[in-house]
C-alpha cells in the first residue's frame, strides 16, 4: 500500500451546493478518485444539500453523469462507480429560512463518523448556514466546515464573512480552501526547500537576484461574469494563489510541518510584504484587460464582448513586491497572472546571481546566472539551469543547459487533483494546507492599499491583445531594472 492509499476514518460529508459547478467539476470526481485508491472506510457518507427539489436516484444520476464528464474514461471502473454513487444521498434545504437542516439532522444523527460541512455555494450564504447548522445542533465540536475562496473582497466584507463563521466554529473546526495548496508541486516546493540542503543556504539576497512567479491562463471570462467582473485578477489570483506561492518561496524554514508552524512562517511573510501604495502603485503595478485576439487555435472576442458592456476590470496584473526582511531586503518578487495569455503555465523561477568573476574569456560563451524553475503547471517539474562545457575539442565553450526533472518522466503515477489531497486532509482534520483567519486578513492587509491607489490614480486597465503575454506595460515593469520574464519551455 502507497501512502496515498492509507485510509482515513468514515465520514459523513454534507455539501452545500452539491449540485453547482464546482461539486460537478471538481469535488464528486476527486471524492470518486480517493474511493478508488482505497482511502475511504466504512460507513462513509456523502449527503448533498441544495434547494432544488431532488430524489437520492436523481442526485445519484447527477453525479454519475458528473463523474463520467469530468474524469478520463480509463479511470472509471463500473463497479467502484457503482458503490460510489451508492453511498450518496440528498437532501434538500434552504439556507436562508432553514427548512431542511432538521432533516440533514435526522441523516446524520446517531453517527460517529468524523462529519465535515463543506460550504460549495456563495459566500453570501456563509453566515445563513453556519448559524442554522448551530440552532439545530449540528456544530458540535467534532464538526469541521470548510469554506471556498472569494473570502470577502476586502478586509472589511473578509473579516464579517470569518466572524460569521467564528460565531459557531473554533478555528482548528474551520478549513479554508486555497486548492493552490492542493497541487501535488506547491507541496513539492516544502520539500525542495526543507528537504534538500543543497538550496537553503543560497536561498536569500545574497545569492538571489529576483524571484518571478508566473500563473498565467489562456482561458477568459468562462460563465463566471457576475463573479468575476466585480473582482478582477488581483482579487481573484493574487490575494489568494499567487501570494501562497510567495509565502511558500520565501518563509523561514518552520520548526515541522505542524500546520501552526508552517502557518506562522507564512504570515510572516505576509505581514513583511511593503505596502505599495499612493502614486507608487503606478510603477510598481500593471493592470491589463484582454482585447480580441487569437487563443488555443482560434479567434476569440475581447472581455468587454464576452461582457456584452463595458468594463475596467483587469483580467491580468503584474506587480514588483518586495519583502522586507533580513533574507530578502532588495530582491524583488515579480508576479504576474492573467487570462487569455499565450500560454497556461505556472511556474516559479529563481534567478540566482552571476558568479562574481568569470575566468572565461570572451570567445567562450556569456557565463549565465543559474536559474530554478519549479513549474507547477502543466507539465510539472524542476529545472535547474546550469552552466556546462559544450562536449568537444574544440576549444572551451560553455553552454547553459539544464537538469531537468518532469514528475511524469520519473513518477508513472496518475497526478492527483488538489481537491482529493484537501478533501482527505479535512477528514484527518489536518490544517497545514489550509489558510488560517490571520492570513487570509494580512493578505487582504496587502491587497486593499493597492486597490485604493488604483481608485485614486484612475490607473486604467492597459489592452492586451488575446494570446499574447499581457500589456506592454508588464514587459516595461521588469526590463526597467535591467531583467526580463523568464520564458517557459
Ligand atoms: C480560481 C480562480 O481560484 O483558480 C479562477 O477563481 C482560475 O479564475 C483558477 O481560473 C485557476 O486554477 P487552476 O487550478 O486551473 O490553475
Amino acid at each position: 500500500m502507497t501512502s496515498q492509499t492509507i485510509p482515513v476514518d468514515p465520514f459523513d460529508l454534507i455539501v452545500f451546493g452539491g449540485t453547482g459547478d464546482l461539486s460537478e467539476r471538481k469535488l464528486l470526481p476527486a471524492l470518486y478518485q480517493r474511493q478508488k485508491a482505497g482511502q475511504f472506510s466504512e460507513p462513509t457518507r456523502i449527503i448533498a444539500a441544495s434547494r432544488s427539489a431532488l430524489s437520492d436516484e436523481a442526485y445519484r444520476d447527477f453525479a454519475g453523469r458528473a463523474i463520467r464528464e469530468h474524469v478520463a474514461a480509463e479511470e472509471i471502473d463500473e463497479e467502484e462507480l457503482r458503490t460510489f454513487l451508492a453511498r450518496l444521498a440528498y437532501v434538500q434545504v434552504d439556507a436562508r429560512s432553514g427548512d431542511g437542516f432538521e432533516r440533514l439532522k435526522e441523516a446524520t444523527e446517531g453517527s460517529r463518523a468524523v462529519r465535515v460541512f463543506y460550504l460549495a455555494v456563495a459566500p453570501a450564504l456563509f453566515g445563513d448556514i453556519a448559524g442554522n447548522l448551530a440552532a439545530h445542533g449540528l456544530a458540535g465540536d467534532g464538526a469541521r466546515i470548510v469554506v471556498e475562496k472569494p473570502i470577502g473582497r476586502d478586509l472589511a466584507s473578509a473579516n464579517a464573512l470569518n466572524d460569521a463563521i467564528g460565531r459557531v466554529f473554533d478555528e482548528h473546526q474551520i478549513f479554508r480552501i486555497d486548492h493552490y495548496l492542493g497541487k501535488e508541486t506547491v507541496q513539492n516546493l516544502m520539500v525542495l526547500r526543507f528537504a534538500n540542503a543543497l538550496y537553503e543556504p543560497l536561498w536569500n539576497s545574497a545569492h538571489i537576484d529576483h524571484v518571478q512567479i508566473t500563473v498565467a491562463e489562456t482561458v477568459g471570462l468562462e460563465d463566471r461574469v457576475s463573479y468575476y467582473d466585480t473582482a478582477g485578477a488581483l482579487r481573484d489570483m493574487v490575494q489568494n494563489h499567487m501570494l501562497q506561492l510567495l509565502c511558500l518561496t520565501a518563509m523561514e524554514p518552520p520548526s515541522s510541518m505542524d500546520a501552526d508552524a508552517v502557518r506562522d512562517e507564512k504570515l510572516k511573510i505576509l505581514r513583511s510584504l511593503k505596502r505599495i501604495e499612493g502614486a507608487e502603485a503606478q510603477k510598481l503595478t500593471v493592470r491589463g484587460q484582454y482585447r480580441a485576439g487569437a487563443s488555443d487555435g482560434g479567434a476569440v472576442k475581447g472581455y468587454t464582448q464576452e461582457l456584452g458592456r463595458d468594463s475596467d476590470t483587469e483580467t491580468f496584473v503584474a506587480i514588483k513586491a518586495e519583502i522586507a526582511n533580513w533574507r530578502w531586503a532588495g530582491v524583488p518578487f515579480y508576479l504576474r497572472t492573467g487570462k487569455r495569455l499565450a500560454e497556461r503555465v505556472s511556474e516559479i523561477c529563481i534567478q540566482f546571481k552571476p558568479v562574481p568573476h568569470s575566468i572565461f574569456g570572451d570567445s567562450t560563451g556569456t557565463v549565465m546566472a543559474n536559474q530554478l524553475v519549479i513549474r507547477l503547471q502543466p507539465d510539472e517539474g524542476v529545472k535547474q539551469w546550469l552552466m556546462i562545457k559544450d562536449p568537444g575539442p574544440g576549444g572551451m565553450r560553455l553552454r547553459h543547459v539544464p537538469l531537468d526533472m518532469s514528475f511524469a518522466d520519473a513518477f508513472d503515477v496518475r497526478n492527483p487533483d488538489a481537491y482529493e489531497r484537501l478533501i482527505m486532509d479535512v477528514v484527518r482534520g489536518n490544517q497545514t494546507l489550509f489558510m488560517r483567519r490571520d492570513e487570509v486578513e494580512a493578505a487582504w492587509n496587502w491587497i486593499d492599499p493597492i486597490h485604493a491607489a488604483w481608485d485614486d490614480n484612475r490607473q486604467p486597465a492597459q489592452g492586451y491583445t488575446a494570446g499574447t503575454w499581457g500589456p506592454s506595460g508588464a514587459i516595461a515593469l521588469i526590463e526597467r531594472d535591467g531583467r526580463t520574464w523568464h520564458e517557459s519551455g
